[in-house]
């Protein structure tokens, strides 16, 4: 079990979990495509720790960023990253309660 920190909380990675599946089961707010390190949408800014990769990702990894899609969390990390925000209702919507 690995330890992940974002920006909005911490959480723990299930066994055979990857970083991005964790990332959605906790509400986090990731973009993705491919799911296997080809497009690069998943990339996140990690800002401690590191990961590691099974295979070198085709898209371009810089050097404080990961690929959560398929990188291997074998650490604690802190990784940029926010929780997805609530929708909110629509200015003209009110908001009724009812008494039973
Ligand atoms: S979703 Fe495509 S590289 Fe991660």
């Amino acid at each position: 079990m690995s330890l992940v920190t974002t920006t909005d909380r911490s959480f723990n990675l299930l066994n055979g979990e990857s970083l991005l599946e964790g990332l959605e089961r906790t509400g986090h707010e990731v973009e993705y495509q491919c799911r296997s390190g080809y497009c690069g949408m998943c990339r996140l800014t990690l800002l401690s720790g590191s990961v590691t990769y099974a295979e070198p990702p085709l898209a371009y990894v810089g050097s404080s960023e990961i690929l959560p899609c398929c990188c291997t969390v074998t650490e604690p990390i802190l990784v940029e990253c926010r929780l997805q925000r609530q929708k909110e209702l629509p200015l003209d919507v009110e908001q009724y309660t009812f008494d039973y």
